[in-house]
């Protein structure tokens, strides 16, 4: 395989570099991505010295160089993570959404369209695209409701990866997963930003009643999923659900980041809403485990073994909490943290 991965330097990207040179079968791995706020070259700086790994610092809506990219890599598969994927930045500013989401996968589709050799393109999407599900879990023929920025760009994105499918027969298929927990996820995610601020004695601000429900996998076993689908038999334009149907209430996962780390409820506090905030996720990944995937990782093992690596990745997250992240910080957390009510439970 000649892989090429976008969004190889953050979180999910990281952990799926890692995977699928750990996994063989990999001849060349090429490893783009833009390194914007939420992308880390520390995170792959050490798969340096394997001789089929390469970096390239890259956008991928830049249309002309991704072809040229594909071409002189002779790339045969390609699984795009690159995105602009925190919903409340979506929510403060649109428009790097349309840019990377959109116009990103738009530009990578062309890239491939015509490439010799060319076999699969995997589109990592999201159970947000579904919006939020009252009852019942969102199966792939559910139709697609976002109600979010972030979601509504990768919704487009997934339309246009159909319709490339169907009209070009690019081979490329999609995956919608649930919310990945794990090492090297931005600080800006509810998991690692409540861990880093416990860890800090600082307040974790839960938004509303703190009783919206995430269905939470573990980001190796959404790796394992992705590696999977590339290895099933040609499946044009398909959309694979990928989740461990483990519905969690945010209050719930924050009491038990609290009760590992030994700190003390009082930090809790209920601050505003999210404007549009999907009350409910919950995803049926029964398709794809018709195929053979499963997810292996137990919720309570695999959010505290993550809540550990925050522990002992200080240096890791520090770096990552200054500088603009402040600024970010400031802006979404200023006005929310200042009238906001400490948990009475
Ligand atoms: P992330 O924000 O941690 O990483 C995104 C990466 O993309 C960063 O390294 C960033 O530098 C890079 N990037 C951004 N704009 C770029 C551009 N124009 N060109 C090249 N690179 C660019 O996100 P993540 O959590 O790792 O998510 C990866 C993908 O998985 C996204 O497409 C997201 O929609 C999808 N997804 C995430 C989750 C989740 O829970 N995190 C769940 C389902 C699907
Ligand atoms: P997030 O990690 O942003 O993922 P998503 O919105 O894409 O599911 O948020 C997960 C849940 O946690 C969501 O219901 C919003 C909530 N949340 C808070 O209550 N406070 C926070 O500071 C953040 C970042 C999220």
């Amino acid at each position: 395989m000649r892989l090429l991965v976008t969004g190889a330097a953050g979180f999910i990207g990281t952990n799926f570099v890692r995977y699928a040179l750990a996994a063989g079968a990999v001849e060349r791995l090429v490893a783009v991505d833009l390194l914007t706020y939420a992308g880390n070259w520390a995170n792959l700086s050490d798969l340096a010295s394997d001789a089929r790994f390469r970096f390239v610092r890259a956008d991928v809506a830049a249309c002309e160089e991704m072809a040229a990219l594909v071409r002189a890599e002779r790339v045969d598969v390609l699984v795009n993570f690159a995105a602009e994927s925190h919903v409340d930045r979506s929510i403060l500013d649109q428009g790097p959404f349309l840019t990377t989401n959109v116009h990103g996968t738009l530009s990578l589709l062309e890239a491939v369209r015509d490439l010799a050799g060319f076999r699969r393109f995997l589109q990592v999407s999201t159970d947000e695209v579904y919006g939020s599900i009252d009852a019942g879990r969102a199966a792939e023929d559910w139709p697609t409701h976002p109600s979010s920025p972030y979601a509504a760009s990768k919704a487009a994105a997934d339309a246009f990866v159909q319709a490339h499918a169907t009209t070009f027969g690019v081979p490329a298929v999609i995956t919608r997963c649930s919310n990945n927990y794990g090492p090297y996820q931005f600080p800006e995610k509810l998991i690692p930003l409540f861990v880093t601020n416990a860890l800090d004695t600082q307040p974790l601000p839960l938004y509303g009643d703190g009783m919206n429900v995430r269905d939470w996998i573990h980001v190796e076993d959404h790796c394992e999923a992705l590696w999977h689908v590339l290895g099933l038999p040609e499946s044009t334009g398909e959309v694979w659900n990928v989740s461990a149907e483990n519905e969690v209430p945010n209050r719930v996962v924050t009491d038990a980041i609290l009760r590992q780390l030994g700190k003390p409820e009082s930090l809790v506090r209920y601050v505003a809403d999210r404007p549009g905030h999907d009350r409910r996720y919950a995803l049926d990944s029964r398709r794809l485990r018709t195929t053979g995937w499963r997810p292996r990782r137990d919720f309570g093992e695999g959010l505290a073994a993550t809540v550990e690596w925050y522990r002992q990745q200080r240096p890791w997250w520090e770096a990552v909490k200054s500088g603009a992240y402040r600024d970010y910080y400031d802006r979404q957390y200023g006005g929310r943290l200042a009238g906001a009510a400490e948990r009475r439970s």
